[in-house]
């Protein structure tokens, strides 16, 4: 399925993954997919805005309320437009943010607004990944209508093995182009 064109959302949180994402924006960028970034502050520390606003053509929104270009806010005009909207990776705070309906944050905000379909590749370390507060968070997302890509086990950031890597970048783009193939596209 053709890609090109379709408005792809891709929200990064704050975790070493995100530099599997540039990967994954790489990817849709050269499928012409018309593709927009929005990072939380967090994650600006793992890769630079930069590198996203160089990957997609488009500017790269952090915060709420500093972006003059997106007079009606930018939570509200960029959700409008997505297609998909996908957050790798997705944190323990923006899981645990998402679950309680929070809006704290750009990312969060818009997930609230967001209307598309939303896909989450969690990743972290693996005792945080079991941990139960965080099971239950995700089991409280995926009720409400939020598909997880589950993450995968193997070696991790933190020098451990166990579960909690964020799925590759190349399956990641197969999911997106699945699911904007799907029934409800
Ligand atoms: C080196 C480093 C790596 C981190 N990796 C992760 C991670 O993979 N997953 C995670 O949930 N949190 C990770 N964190 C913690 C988050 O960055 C932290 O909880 C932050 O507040 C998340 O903010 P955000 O959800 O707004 O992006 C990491 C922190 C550091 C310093």
């Amino acid at each position: 399925m053709s890609l090109k064109n379709r408005e792809i959302l891709i929200g990064v949180s704050g975790g070493i993954a995100a530099y599997k994402t540039a990967a994954l924006v790489s990817k849709l960028a050269q499928a012409e997919a018309a593709v927009s970034v929005v990072m939380t502050p967090a994650a600006t520390k793992f890769v630079g805005t930069a590198t996203f606003a160089a990957l997609t053509g488009r500017p790269v929104a952090t915060r709420t309320f500093s972006s003059r270009q997106y007079p009606l806010g930018a939570h509200i005009e960029i959700a409008q437009r997505a297609d998909i909207f996908c957050v790798a990776p997705a944190t323990a705070n923006f899981i645990s943010n998402v679950a309680l309906g929070a809006a704290d944050d750009l990312l969060s905000t818009l997930t609230l607004c967001c209307t598309c379909p939303i896909l989450i590749a969690p990743a972290m370390n693996a005792a945080m990944w079991e941990k139960p507060a965080v099971q239950r968070n995700v089991q409280q997302i995926q009720a409400d209508g939020i598909e997880c890509i589950e993450p995968q086990e193997g070696w991790l950031s933190c020098r451990q093995v166990g579960t909690g890597r964020m799925v590759e970048a190349d399956a990641l783009f197969e999911i997106i182009q699945q699911r904007l193939a799907g029934p409800n596209h």
